[in-house]
């Protein structure tokens, strides 16, 4: 069995952040996001894996690599034709493939548990297709399954009316017969080669189409609010280490990761879970809850709760408690204070989102 990784798109609702990095580099709890995805394949001893990226894309490569570091021998493939559906990956892989079986995940999947599980059932049961379900509030975003008694008959995509509370997740474990599959279907409405579409004819066709409920936590991450989230998540279950350096007077509480030539200085407190990288200046500031702050960071004069703060960004002095947030790379965050008395200064680019 072979594994495929989507890890293309454009990642349109993760704007600004997605126009200068890829969303599957984005960090949870300080990780690339796509790590995740490498691990979980990596336990199921799969080694041979592609990365489905868009064409001309870079900088997948340069943080990935040849895969070693997982034990995994990577190949890379672009997406010919632009971001056409998720079957068209599947498609575009197809000489990759070759006649091996499949899992495909998809690279904005972030999972609690191994999927070793779903991989043996799929080989134990003999299944042409296997999708992992999870319980959802809000099926309408995802691909749902129909059932009738215990049997999935159809996947409908992001349906107004969803027949189950069900979401068909992004790990789907395939015999060869999905090549014939995303051959045949046609395009959506809006013009994508619908994954969903591919099971639906992989049952038409009488396919051995089974399924498997996700019992831990699993997240799509396309929104903001969805990386919060399964930052959050994956932030629970971080190791309790400090790496760095803490003034005598540091408070700390709960699981909290400090990385090495940090340092925290007076009047911090921290409030776990929290993961804060390398090289970080962080003092007169409360770090709470679900906060990741990357390397290369400096904090000062502010509180901050449930945020994402990117690699080498600056938050000075603000008056305003910070939370629920994202920032990214080498942003500066600075009191109005030192703009006055002119007002707030913005240098802001497309798509972002302030409250003042
Ligand atoms: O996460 C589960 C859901 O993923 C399923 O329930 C849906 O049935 C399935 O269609 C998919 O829905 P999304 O709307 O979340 O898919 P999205 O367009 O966000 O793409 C998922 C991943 O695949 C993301 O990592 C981007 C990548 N991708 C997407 C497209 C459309 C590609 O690499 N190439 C593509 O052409």
């Amino acid at each position: 069995m072979k594994a495929l990784i989507s890890a293309g798109g454009r990642g349109t609702r993760l704007r600004p952040i997605t126009y200068t990095l890829n969303k599957h580099l984005f960090p949870i709890a300080n990780k690339p996001m796509i790590f995740y995805a490498l691990e979980r394949i990596k336990e199921t001893g799969i080694k041979e894996v592609a990365i489905n990226i868009n064409n001309g894309d870079k900088e997948i490569q340069e943080v990935v690599g040849d895969g070693k570091k997982w034990g995994l021998n990577l190949t890379y493939l672009e997406q010919k034709g632009g971001a056409l559906g998720l079957a068209h990956v599947v498609k575009n892989a197809k000489d990759w493939i070759g006649k091996d079986e499949l899992l495909f995940y998809l690279g904005d999947n972030i999972i609690s548990g191994s999927i070793k599980s779903l991989v043996e059932k799929f080989k134990n049961n003999k299944l042409d297709c296997l999708l992992a379900l999870s319980k959802v509030n809000d099926p309408t975003r995802f691909g749902v399954p129909v059932f009738k008694g215990e049997r999935i008959v159809k996947v409908e995509e992001k349906p107004d009316k969803p027949k189950s509370d069900f979401a068909v997740t992004g790990i789907y474990v395939y015999s060869n017969q999905i090549i014939e599959a995303v051959e045949a279907i046609e395009p959506s409405q809006r013009e994508e080669l619908e994954i969903s579409d591919a099971h639906t004819y992989l049952i038409e066709k009488g396919a051995k189409v089974g399924y498997e409920e996700i019992t831990g936590w699993w997240k799509d991450t396309g929104k903001p609010e969805d990386l919060l989230e399964g930052n959050g998540l994956v932030l629970a279950t971080i190791p309790n280490k400090i790496l760095g350096a803490l003034d005598k007077n540091v408070k700390i509480r709960g699981r909290v990761f400090i990385g090495k030539n940090t340092k925290i200085g007076k009047n911090v407190n921290i409030t776990g879970p929290v993961v804060i990288g390398e090289g970080c200046r962080i003092k007169d500031s409360s770090i709470e809850s679900y906060t990741s702050v990357d390397d290369n960071c400096e904090i000062r004069g502010t509180d901050i709760y449930n945020s994402i703060v990117c690699s080498g960004s600056q938050i000075i002095d603000c008056k305003k408690r910070i939370a629920n947030s994202l920032i990214g790379r080498d942003c500066s965050i600075v009191s109005e204070n030192f703009t006055k008395p002119h007002g707030h200064r913005l240098i802001i680019g497309d798509n972002t989102q302030i409250e003042l």
